[in-house]
């Protein structure tokens, strides 16, 4: 256990300094050490090298075909309606973009940051790393948290690509328009559950930008998140589960019909998100597809999954008909609804919930009525009135002190709670607060200290005893009336 901690540790810091000097070197040290590299080569095999190079080029171009569509923009943007009237002007547009992110040169918006925010920046940890792209956390000179994300040297798709064209300046490059193709659907796509692009620099950070040019590597500025823990996430109350379903559902709405069209999340995970202040956002934009399948027949739309494969309709106009939006859906059922939904669901809620989980593992609603599923039981849930059920008179069985806290709390613990220490549990009323504690062997008295959860639900602490009242302005005690205590008037 010890040797493992310390190999995971000695392991982020060769990561980590790895990283560092990647950032300090300038791109021409690397032109430098490419040139001797090939000199040193035996002329024999420089045809071979040709042809690998060639080869290498193929590629470079292809991804470059592949980003040009998603730079055309969309017809809600005013640019796009003035350029309709001038052929000559859209593709200004367009290239603007295009050399913004390959050399770095203008600034789509004011607010965008570039190379020279990252002088004096400080590295802190790594926050995660993927097949494509390395991922660390910093702070600006200002303070300001960011996530940088960059080519990952050490990753799959570097590895790969050098293995086969033996040029890791030209593979850098390469792997590189993924990034590319990342800032441009960060741009195209900007919704609350996407992460938001803070800026990006192409060539040397701190310096101006712009040297290298194709070849100047790229590092993208982002709002920072938490990697998503499904294990801890698993832990956590209901309320934060669904809101990871929730966040989940308005992102694939607005992806089914974003500017670009109905894009599919081809590597649909749970480590290609994030979350910020509980907030889910989608982070790995690089597999995202708008294309359509085209086909002749029914036959020709399946969705192949490991557990299960759905026909879906072939249109009148020869593509298959919501084939991104139901991989989308299903992909949401398998890898997040099915942990984090059902599992200790209000009672109230179980059969809107069961519905849902029916609906999506069946792919017999399209996301329009997911959302409106999602959001009917958001309103149930804030409302209470999943509760009609619970008794008024519940509440007689306590006694409530208000502008009271308490003091040398006798505390137990309950599941899942908000407090590692305590029992802590949203409720939405003293009236459910009381339910919960009449259910609890151990609870004597619970506190409403006006603290609440994201749905505007109120944190409860039950306890099991308390040394003393204290005035606190904010907050109200209940406490259980023993047998027999009740006085005339409280009935
Ligand atoms: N903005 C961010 N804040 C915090 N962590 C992030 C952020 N973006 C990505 N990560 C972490 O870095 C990992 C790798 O990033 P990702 O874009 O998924 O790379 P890849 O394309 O190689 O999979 C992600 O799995 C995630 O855990
Ligand atoms: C899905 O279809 C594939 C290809 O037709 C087939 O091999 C596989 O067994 C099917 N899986 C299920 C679960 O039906
Ligand atoms: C949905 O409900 C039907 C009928 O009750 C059942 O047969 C099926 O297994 C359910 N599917 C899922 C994914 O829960
Ligand atoms: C889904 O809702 C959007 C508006 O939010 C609407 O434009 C679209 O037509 C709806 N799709 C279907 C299939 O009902
Ligand atoms: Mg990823």
């Amino acid at each position: 256990m010890g040797n493992s901690l310390r190999a995971a540790a000695l392991l982020a810091f060769v990561v980590l300094s790895i990283l560092v000097s990647l950032l300090i070197s300038s791109v021409q040290q690397f032109g430098a050490r490419i040139t001797h590299f090939s000199n040193a080569t035996p002329a024999g095999d420089d045809e071979q090298l040709e042809s690998l190079r060639g080869a290498l080029i193929q590629q470079l171009n292809q991804r470059r075909k592949e980003i040009l569509p998603l730079l055309v923009p969309d017809d809600e943007d005013e640019n796009y309606a003035f350029s309709k009237r001038d052929p000559a002007l859209e593709s200004t547009v367009d290239s603007n973009l295009w050399n913004q992110i390959t050399h770095g040169t203008s600034r789509a918006h004011m607010d965008a940051m570039g190379c020279e925010s990252l002088v004096d920046m400080k590295a802190v940890e790594i926050l995660g790393s993927g097949y494509t792209k390395l991922v660390v956390k910093v702070n600006l000179a200002g303070g300001q948290p960011v996530a940088l994300k960059l080519v990952n040297e050490q990753g799959i798709d570097m590895g790969k690509c050098v293995e086969d064209f033996k040029d890791p300046q030209g593979c850098r490059e390469l792997v590189g328009y993924k990034l590319k193709k990342e800032i441009v659907l960060l741009q195209r796509l900007q919704h609350p559950n996407v992460i938001k692009l803070r800026g990006h620099c192409v060539g040397d950070p701190g310096g101006q930008g712009g040297r290298g040019a194709e070849g100047g590597r790229l590092t993208v500025i982002l709002e920072q998140g938490n990697p998503l823990q499904m294990i801890q996430l698993l832990q956590s109350p209901w309320e934060e589960r669904f809101r990871v379903c929730l966040d989940l559902v308005r992102l694939l709405h607005f992806l089914s019909q974003s500017p670009l069209g109905s894009v599919a999340l081809l590597d649909f995970q749970p480590r290609q998100f994030v979350t910020v202040s509980g907030e889910l956002k989608l982070t790995d934009l690089d597999d995202a597809s708008a294309e359509e399948t085209a086909c002749q027949t029914d036959a020709d739309c399946t969705l192949q999954f490991p557990q299960k494969n759905f026909t879906l309709p072939c249109s009148s106009r020869g593509v298959c008909e919501g084939l991104n939006e139901k991989r989308n859906i299903y992909n949401a059922y398998r890898y997040f609804f099915t942990y984090l939904l059902p599992h200790q669901a209000p009672p109230g809620l179980t059969h809107l919930v069961n519905h849902i989980m029916n609906s999506t593992g069946e792919l017999k609603a399209d996301i329009n009525q997911t959302l409106e599923a999602f959001e009917h039981i958001l309103l149930l849930y804030k409302s209470g009135l999943h509760l009609d059920n619970l008794p008024p008179s519940i509440i007689r069985d306590y006694t409530v002190m208000q502008g009271m806290g308490t003091s040398g709390n006798v505390e137990y613990r309950c599941w899942p709670s908000y407090s590692q220490q305590g029992c802590v549990l949203s409720v939405h009323s003293a009236r459910e607060a009381a339910h919960i504690c009449n259910s609890h062997s151990q609870c004597t008295s619970f506190t409403l200290s006006g603290q609440r959860t994201w749905t505007g639900r109120l944190l409860a602490s039950f306890r099991s005893g308390f040394s003393q009242l204290v005035p606190d302005s904010t907050s109200e005690v209940y406490v259980k009336k023993t047998k027999g205590s009740e006085t005339p008037s409280d009935i």
